[in-house]
């Protein structure tokens, strides 16, 4: 039995020790956002994050990572909720920067390579909050064991996004630094809400009724 913390929460797992971390995360946790795709670590489909770091989850051993947070496309906006103290419930209804920007950069197209996109974007904004393009270009190129592929070719659209999502990091993190001095006033969290009913009550003008 092996104990790992996936997205926050501890998990045991019985799986042999040299099993494949993305087989474990797919199969025994049901975590469905990491891909296989080349299972060489040459494509990034399957990339999550460890202890912040992107590593190919094909070529991980789950012994390999006993004792160590890991974070898969499914635990980033609790990352993020985290990293912004929001409270449990706010979480619930938030998405990380990084997939709103690709949601509103419309940037997937079959979206098979996009988990490892989101993760290495995440990876790069936490380290770096306001990459160059060609900070952005090194970061998905030669940065890791390999390039992070797409067969779509939707780069341009991930550059796009990636800035779009530095800017509301950035943005966000002047915003918390403010409240921190006591230069604005703390509102009710209002997050990044998804919901609906709150978007139509503060945007009546999107109902279509
Ligand atoms: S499936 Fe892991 S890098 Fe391709
Ligand atoms: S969107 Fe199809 S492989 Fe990247």
């Amino acid at each position: 039995m092996t104990t790992i913390v996936v997205n926050g929460v501890k998990r045991e797992v019985q799986a042999p020790t040299d099993t494949p971390l993305l087989y474990v995360l797919r199969n025994d946790l049901e975590l469905s956002g990491p891909q296989f795709g080349c299972g060489l670590a040459q494509c990034g489909a399957c990339s999550v994050l460890l202890n912040g770091k992107e590593v190919r989850s094909c070529i991980t051993t789950l012994g390999s990572v006993a004792g160590k947070e890991v974070t898969t496309l499914e635990g980033l906006p609790s990352r993020w909720a985290k990293q912004k103290g929001l409270s449990e419930a706010d979480a619930a209804k938030t998405l990380h920067p990084v997939q709103e920007a690709w949601i509103e950069e419309q940037t997937p197209l079959c979206g098979f390579c996009q988990n490892g996109m989101m993760i290495k974007a995440t990876e790069l904004l936490e380290q770096t909050p306001s990459p160059t393009v060609a900070q952005i270009k090194e970061a998905f190129t030669t940065s890791g064991p390999s390039p992070h592929l797409c067969r779509c070719g939707s780069y341009t659209a991930i550059i796009q996004a990636v800035q779009r999502a530095a800017t509301t990091m950035t943005k966000s993190a002047k915003v918390a630094d403010a409240r921190r001095q006591g230069e604005i006033d703390t509102p009710q969290p209002f997050g990044r809400s998804l919901d609906t009913a709150t978007v139509l009550r503060v945007f009546p003008e999107r109902s279509i009724a």
